[in-house]
């Protein structure tokens, strides 16, 4: 079993030609309002990939909250530990431009009030994985992880938004997965320097963890417990890339957790992050593991 512990947002997503400059009015297409938040975005990419999923979160007491849990809900994730706080649900405004990339504010609203308390009474233990995020209080994301490590939970940190975090709650991860400006940030907290597969490695062997980056269209790199794997990317054209991220850590740690290979886990997650740029939203471009292996396979005859 997966379980996540994080936020779950509403998003609203404006489609722009570029990003308005500060000051400007631009006009957008029609908003698009749809689920997201990045640990409710990896929950449901892990449990589309087969997963079991358990997801620990919070919603407001607005009219967003059912919305922001409809796919949870629908796909069969876990829901029974996720509270209702007074107030409003997270909310993401995303404006994206012609290019598919995305700029977010972030109002985190119940998400603010995410508390390990609630992993209590979660019966899990090895052979079960925990995924956080940067998107709830550090201070309970640590104890989190300190729960999985007491329980032996495998740990994975996806450290989005970049923040700064501590050495004490890096000590507490498994596997750490960034970008390529999230590894920048933590390479230079680091005092590491070099290109990225150098970083990967120092850091890896400087905080003895596994580290894994994502890189776009590039694909990833990971090194875990002295194993390498890379993965060039698979060319797609992107019409939204909010997802993208959460759908590669979702469907590696899927893969991960089902026991398979770090190579074939780092492919998979590319497949999915790729699979999740080419539809608007991000928990609606979520793919399942049908349109993964669908996809694997046709690049193979390419
Ligand atoms: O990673 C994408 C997510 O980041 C969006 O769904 C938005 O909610 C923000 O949290
Ligand atoms: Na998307």
């Amino acid at each position: 079993m997966i379980v996540v512990f994080g936020s779950v947002n509403i998003d609203l997503v404006s489609k722009v030609e570029r990003f308005p400059h500060p000051g400007e009015t631009i006009a957008g297409a029609d908003h698009v309002v749809a689920a997201g938040g990045k640990g409710a975005n990896q929950a449901l990419a892990a449990r589309r990939m087969g997963a079991e999923v358990a997801f620990i979160g919070a919603v407001g007491t607005d009219s967003f909250a059912d919305l922001a849990l409809a796919h949870l809900h629908a796909d069969g994730v876990h829901l029974d530990r996720v509270v209702t706080v007074d107030g409003v649900s997270g909310t993401a405004f995303i404006t994206v431009d012609a290019a598919g990339e995305n700029q977010i504010v972030l109002s985190p609203g119940a998400n603010a009030h995410v508390r390990a308390s609630a992993l209590e009474d979660v019966v899990a233990g090895p052979g079960d994985s925990l995924i956080v995020q940067g998107e709830v209080s550090m201070t309970e994301t640590e104890k989190a992880l300190v729960w999985a490590k007491g329980r032996g939970l495998t740990r994975i940190f996806n450290l989005a938004p970049a923040r700064p975090v501590s050495a004490r709650l890096l000590s507490l991860v498994d596997i750490l997965i960034v970008n390529e400006e999230e590894l920048r940030q933590v390479a230079q907290r680091s005092g590491v320097h070099g290109g990225a597969s150098d970083v990967v490695e120092t850091l890896a062997a400087d905080l003895g963890l596994g580290v894994v980056v994502t890189l776009g269209a590039q694909g990833a790199m990971a090194q875990v417990e002295g194993q390498a794997a890379r993965c060039p990317g698979f060319p797609v054209d992107p019409v939204d890339t909010t997802g993208a991220g959460d759908a590669f850590v979702g469907a590696f740690v899927a893969a991960l957790d089902a026991g398979l290979r770090l190579e074939i886990a780092v492919r998979q997650g590319c497949a999915a992050g790729a699979l999740a740029c080419l539809k608007q939203g991000a928990q609606p471009s979520l793919p399942t593991r049908a349109a993964v292996d669908a996809f694997l396979d046709k690049q193979e005859l390419v």
